[in-house]
């Protein structure tokens, strides 16, 4: 099996995915210097401006996180979280301080820039699946090769091996609505995948799923990550993060908290 893209992380609906650390999952095609960090944050800060008013979001947040790894970041409603996480997505940019991914600064960059770093080097999965209601699992699938002017033919392929990956080959033709929470959110996995990215960003992924459901969501994140991908993963649940090697704590926009888990669950063996 090894090699074989098309393996899938998930065998079936509600099954445990078994043995999946040698399933075949090719680890992402990037290279860096050993010493280099994935992600290096210095001084980081995020500010708000409402009106005269400058609120503080984030600040003096400087980590490095390695490919490899798999960080859950913690911390009550309002502490940072989301702005850490969009920061890390450049999806935003900070109010001073610095951002190194795979050893390129990625601070001062244009917009245009951003989202092309945003296309090759990560994949965002949110608590709302945040799918497109009008097209096909596949479609969805798709969207992320659109944007990088990939060819139908080789969008089509690509799409269908990231479905089979997460387990729903046979639902590409369905819409979200035809789908259950669970099948959304692998659509959503699914979709992070396509362009084979490095890195993984999830806000809180199992937020509006059942216990089961998020295990087996869960028990597919761990098994990307023993392929290589490294996750960074907002939740409020202490049994979510219990799946990670490393918890950081946030607490009025500073992390108050960065311990390794060393004995990480596995969601599989829950299931
Ligand atoms: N767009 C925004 N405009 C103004 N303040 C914001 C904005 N987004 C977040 N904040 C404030 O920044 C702080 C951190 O928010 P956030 O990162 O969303 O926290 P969390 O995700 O941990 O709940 C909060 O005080 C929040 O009210
Ligand atoms: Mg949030």
């Amino acid at each position: 099996m090894k090699g074989d893209a098309a393996a899938p992380l998930v065998k079936g609906e509600g099954t445990a995915p078994a043995a999946l650390k040698d399933e075949g999952v090719t680890p992402p095609p990037f290279t860096r210097h050993p010493a280099q960090s994935l992600i290096q944050v210095s001084d980081l800060a995020r500010h708000y401006q409402i009106g005269e008013v400058s609120v503080p979001a984030l600040q003096g947040v400087s980590l490095s996180i390695e490919q490899g790894e798999f960080v859950a970041v913690m911390g009550p409603s309002g502490s940072g979280k989301s702005t850490f996480m969009n920061l890390l997505g450049c999806l935003d940019v900070p109010s001073s301080g610095r951002y190194r991914l795979a050893g390129e600064d990625v601070t001062g960059l244009d917009p245009d820039q951003l989202a092309h770093i945003r296309n090759r080097r990560m994949g965002f999965v949110f608590q709302n699946f945040n799918l497109l209601s009008r097209a096909s699992a596949q479609e969805n699938v798709e969207l992320p090769l659109l944007y990088a002017n990939v060819p139908a033919a080789e969008r089509h392929r690509r799409a269908r091996e990231k479905l089979a990956k997460v387990g729903l080959a046979e639902r590409a033709q369905h819409r979200p609505m035809q789908l259950s929470g669970g099948q959304q959110q692998r659509v959503a996995i699914a979709r992070a995948l396509v362009n084979e990215p490095p890195l993984i960003l999830a806000d809180e992924p199992t937020g509006a799923l059942d216990t089961h459901t998020s295990l087996e969501l869960m028990a597919l994140l761990q098994a990307l990550n023993d392929s290589g991908i490294t996750l960074v993963l907002v939740t409020h649940e202490a049994d979510i993060a219990a799946f990670a090697k490393r918890v950081l704590l946030f607490r009025d926009g500073r992390v108050v908290e960065d311990r390794l888990n060393e004995t990480p669950q596995r969601a599989a063996e829950m299931l």
